[in-house]
């Protein structure tokens, strides 16, 4: 098999803060095995709209420290159409290029894992999402910095819970997956944590709520992952706790994006730096379809078929900790 001497790199999907980490990981990697790098812009979309520009060491300088992506993102409707992969697929031959580095969720890796089988283009994937709800990694690209983004925002909150006696629930992103939602609600002491993977319902965290305020409490924190089955409608939720329970005032926060932006932390920025330079070391090996990822702190390679089986269990050891310290 003819290894890759011109390689294609994007960010798809979502962004995450650390993407432009890895693009400049990837770029550096090619200069140093002599290769040619491109990057594409708005990611799949891009690849079919042969929306490319040569990258090379100078033009990656100064963005180790910067949220978001360069090279721009989006979520494609086009490349899950044959036409539209054909179309990428004439535009990567045209250019010469030989590979490609796609960086984003598991969206993004089954577009490139069937784009794979179709036309036999080499393609490896780096785990770019704040979610960290891909699997076969511990961590993807941007979830510590929204953890850290996170904790900083319910420290605030807990100010003016504290200082009116109150109750704030507060949305945190992750539409499958809690882990944003317990490892931050540990880290900022919630009283509660409802996350998609554990449905608590409604009586449950009322009865919970009730006793809180028994053992002393005078303010709490919920932390409410978007996709959990009661705190869907947070707003809903928060209205039949005060009808419920009219010893508390309830306000609610919701995070939204501001979790997705920020300067990288230096976790992310050292994990997204050696993921890119493994996705470059991967596809030099001859490795194809496959997720570069980081387990008990060594990079390795997944198929992207497993990458997408969904998110990692929850951490169950994570939830008993949780309930021992929120008593
Ligand atoms: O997958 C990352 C994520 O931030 C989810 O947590 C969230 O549900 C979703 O993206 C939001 O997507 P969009 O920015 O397209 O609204």
């Amino acid at each position: 098999m003819k290894l890759p001497t011109k390689i294609a790199v994007l960010t798809s999907g979502g962004d995450s803060p650390g993407m432009n980490a890895a693009i400049r990981a990837v770029v550096r990697a090619c200069t140093y095995y002599n290769l040619e790098c491109v990057g594409v812009y708005r990611g799949l979309q891009g690849l079919i709209e042969g929306d490319f520009e040569e990258l090379n060491a100078r033009s990656v300088k100064n963005i180790i420290n910067r949220g978001g992506t360069f090279l721009k993102s989006a979520r494609s409707k086009d490349f899950l159409t044959v036409e539209g992969r054909k179309k990428a697929f004439n535009n990567l031959k045209n250019e010469n290029i030989d590979a490609l580095v796609v960086i984003g969720g598991d969206g993004t890796f089954a577009g490139a894992s069937v784009f794979f089988k179709e036309f036999n283009f080499p393609i490896v994937g780096l785990p770019g999402t704040i979610d960290n709800d891909i699997n076969g990694t511990d961590y993807s690209i941007g979830y510590d910095t929204a953890l850290n983004t996170v904790v900083e925002a319910i420290d605030k909150i807990r100010d003016t819970a504290n200082s009116h006696n109150r109750l704030f629930l507060v949305e945190v992103m992750g539409r499958d997956a809690g882990d944003i939602a317990l490892n931050a609600g540990i880290g900022a002491g919630a009283e509660e944590i409802l996350i998609p993977e554990l449905n608590m319902g409604r009586e449950r965290l009322l009865e919970s709520l009730s006793r809180s305020k028994k053992s002393g409490k005078t303010s709490s924190i919920v932390v409410v992952s978007e996709g959990d089955q009661i705190g869907k409608n947070i707003f809903g939720l928060a209205e039949y706790i005060e009808e419920n329970l009219k010893e508390y005032e309830v306000r609610v926060t919701v995070l939204g994006h501001i979790q997705r932006g920020g300067s990288p932390s230096c976790f992310d920025r050292v994990l997204a730096s050696r993921l890119g330079v493994g996705a470059v070391d991967a596809l030099l090996r001859g490795e194809t379809d496959v997720m570069i990822g980081i387990v008990h702190n060594k990079i390795v390679s997944i198929p992207f078929s497993e990458a997408i089986k969904g998110s990692n269990e929850i951490d169950k050891e994570l939830i008993r900790v949780a309930d021992i310290i929120s008593i």
